[in-house]
């Protein structure tokens, strides 16, 4: 018998979001055309727990919209953690600012608080703490950090919808929070994302940059500044509306095949897999496993074996500063030395498939086979 690929994630989609997209596709037109977006953006608003959201193309947007936001550009320093998706750093360049790198905490594997304070120069403007993988970094200790020496913080909730910390929701640390929406997150519009604030000032700031830099009360088509166009569509909107309501429901799938993953690879003395630390409830967006540096294998190595057998697989991130789009960034020397915490993580780690369909018998499978691998390569000790 022929096993059907194991797809590293997928989305739950149901008649319900089938039925609000195509109630989109037929009325959210003329006069109508913006009431999807509304709703989806009060209703994830009073999800989140703030006062207001922007429905966007993507979550890079939302970073983006909120660094211009905050006035950041040439000159400008902001600390990302080494362990994120590029798009955490990218609007960083697009302004003309400094991306600065700082190491992850060894448990959480999200941005070291201490890292973070290290990293500060007279420059730093921004912050970027990033809810890797829908954990939480030490948010009291970053926010107390940042407000000490007054840096602005952006929360990365891409991956964390859902997750909370001392009970507040991710994406409600900062002075802005961004989620993404794409096809492989816990909810989807297939691609989309939101900004969130309680910031009356920067949610009246990003909605003239989001839109061409029409301001309100302008005369029409008489702009008053350069600015970009990032809107969603209210097919995407009615989408999302859907799965937020489901929200529940797919935190729970998320959480529920986390635990099978643990249970079955608990007698693997030599794995770990994503924590959940003090107070701090997580969504697990992808199951993520580090094995122990004597084991000896590169991840691209395990990846392979995996995809032989039928395992789709993702890397742990690669940290940024050792990215060639990081070639010429002014501080990846520095970034490369001190972030050793990064460095000794990242080549031990991969996201298994938890999607959408992925349930116990084939996490019982993937974690088998992942052990097998895991044991029959040769192994070459690291020096
Ligand atoms: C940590 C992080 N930040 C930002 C993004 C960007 O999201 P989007 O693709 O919606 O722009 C992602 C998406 O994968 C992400 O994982």
């Amino acid at each position: 018998m022929t096993r059907k690929r194991i797809a590293i994630s997928g989305p739950s989609i149901t008649d319900l979001e089938v039925a609000y997209v195509a109630e989109a596709a037929r009325t959210a037109w003329f006069q109508n055309a913006n009431l999807f977006q509304d709703r989806f953006e009060k209703a994830f608003a009073d999800y989140i727990g703030v006062g207001h959201a922007i429905s966007l193309p993507s979550c890079t947007a939302g970073l983006h919209l909120s660094l211009a936001a905050m006035g950041v550009g040439p000159g400008d320093e902001v600390i990302v953690p080494e362990i994120t998706w590029i798009a955490t750093a990218a609007p960083v360049v697009y302004l003309g600012a400094t991306p600065v790198f700082a190491d992850v905490d060894p448990e959480s594997w999200c941005l070291s608080a201490e890292s973070f304070e290290r990293a500060i120069t007279p420059r730093t403007k921004a912050v970027i703490p990033v809810d890797l993988y829908g954990n939480l970094p030490d948010m009291a200790a970053i926010r107390a950090i940042a407000e000490r020496r007054g840096i602005r913080v952006i929360e990365d909730s891409a991956e964390a919808i859902g997750s909370s910390q001392h009970g507040r929701r991710a994406g409600s640390f900062g002075e802005t929070g961004t989620f993404s929406f794409h096809g492989s997150k816990t909810m989807t519009t297939g691609e989309g994302g939101m900004v969130v604030t309680d910031d009356p000032a920067l949610y009246a700031r990003m909605q003239v940059l989001r839109d061409h830099g029409r301001r309100p009360g302008d005369v029409a088509f008489f702009n008053s500044e350069v600015a970009y166009k990032y809107k969603m569509t209210a097919m995407q909107a009615a989408m999302g509306i859907a799965q937020l309501e489901r929200l529940p429901e797919l935190v729970t799938a998320k959480r529920r095949r986390f635990r099978y993953y643990r249970d079955a690879l608990a007698n693997v003395p030599y794995l770990t897999v994503n924590s959940e630390g003090p107070d701090t409830f997580n969504t697990y967006w992808m199951v993520t496993v580090i094995w122990d540096g004597d084991v000896g294998l590169d991840k691209a190595e395990v990846m392979a074996a995996l995809d032989a057998r039928g395992i789709d697989t993702r890397p742990f991130f690669h940290p940024l500063s050792s990215l060639p789009a990081f070639a010429d960034s002014p501080d990846r020397a520095r970034a490369q030395k001190a972030n050793t915490v990064s460095y000794d993580l990242s080549p031990r780690g991969i996201n298994l498939p938890c999607g959408d369909g992925v349930e116990e018998a084939e996490i019982a499978y993937v974690a088998e086979q992942l052990r097998d691998v895991l044991e029959r390569m040769p192994k070459r000790r690291r020096a």
